[in-house]
């Protein structure tokens, strides 16, 4: 790719992960514009642009999308498996590099699995955009897996710690290496793919802040309150029963409950240790779990 990016559009800016992806493009010097629903109530940095878009208008996106050189989905859970009609329009409009809304679990691993189940919405749009990208070479993507939003699950309880409560939710032996990204990290790691982008043309990078055992973050908080915290232990297996019993009832809910098993099973193995982090590759550095967690604590 010859020329570099500097016009990017972040679908879901409002959002969880939207809100740091795009402070972290503005630091870099991008130019952002920010994709909404039209009932979007949602407000943004003075700095970024903000378009009103219907999302199932592939006529209405083509337009917004004139000018723009990446176009990094951040859109919710929910609407996941709609971003169909943004990718035709991201190529009618020639943008060249399209992340689409993935940030978690790597889904191009989950084939046969219970929680693939659940993240056919990704797999499939990353699929029709992998085609898309084949018939159209100058159309580009790439796939970031995240694992889990450490200190945003930290905050709302995801991570099974509750500082307020002093308790801790551990799964199995809670010794297993888990993929854990903070979200300014994914931000960060969004601006390298980005400012390299013949480095990661069509490719599917898994990123981690780290990879702390449960009870790696469970010595940190008990050494800095100074405290035994309560401890439960639950059984990821048990998890996948309660998960498969709620998608029989077509209770997508049931994904929080696959997700444990996935991550968390004594010998899950979805850690992205060595080489399988793409931190060098982006020319980014792991992070401080201590620091993380402490802030939390402190927070
Ligand atoms: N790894 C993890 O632990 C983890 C945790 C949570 C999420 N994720 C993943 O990260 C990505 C972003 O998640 P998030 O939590 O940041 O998203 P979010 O905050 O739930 O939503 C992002 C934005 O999407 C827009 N939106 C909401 N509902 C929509 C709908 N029905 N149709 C179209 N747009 C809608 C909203 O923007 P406007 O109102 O401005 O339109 C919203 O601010 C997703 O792929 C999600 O699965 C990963």
């Amino acid at each position: 790719m010859a020329d570099s990016i500097k016009n990017v559009a972040v679908i879901g800016a409002s959002g969880n992960l939207g809100k740091e992806v795009v402070q972290e493009l503005l630091k870099a010097g991008f130019k952002v514009t920010a994709f909404a629903r039209e009932e979007s109530t949602a407000t943004f940095p003075p700095d970024v642009a903000v378009k009103k878009v219907d999302y199932r208008s592939v006529e209405t996106l083509t337009a917004a999308l004139q000018g723009q050189d990446a176009v990094v989905s951040t859109i919710a859970t929910v609407a996941v498996g709609s971003q169909v009609p943004l990718v035709d329009a991201a190529i009618a409009a020639k943008v060249k590099r399209f992340i689409p809304s993935e940030f978690g679990v790597n889904t191009r691993i989950v084939e046969g699995t219970s929680i693939g189940k659940i993240l056919q919405g990704k797999v499939k749009t990353l699929d029709y955009i992998i085609r898309k990208s084949q018939e159209n070479p100058w159309f580009t993507w790439t796939g970031v897996s995240s694992g889990i939003f450490f200190d945003w699950g930290l905050k709302y309880g995801s991570v099974g710690f509750n500082k307020d409560a002093k308790t801790a939710t551990i799964y199995d032996s809670g010794d297993e290496p888990v993929q854990a990204s903070n979200l300014a990290f994914i931000g960060k790691a969004v601006v390298a793919i980005l400012s390299q982008p013949e480095k990661t043309a069509n490719q599917y990078l898994t990123i981690a802040s780290f990879n702390p055992s449960q009870n790696q973050i469970l010595k940190i908080v008990e050494e800095e309150t100074g405290e035994k915290w309560k401890v439960e232990h639950v059984s990821t297996e048990e998890q996948e029963k309660i998960g498969l019993e709620k998608l029989s009832k077509g209770d997508y809910s049931a994904f929080s409950n696959f997700l444990r098993r996935r991550i968390y099973a004594d010998g899950a193995g979805h850690a992205v240790l060595g080489d399988k982090n793409a931190v060098s590759l982006l020319g980014l550095q792991e992070e401080d779990l201590a620091a993380t967690v402490k802030a939390w604590l402190r927070g």
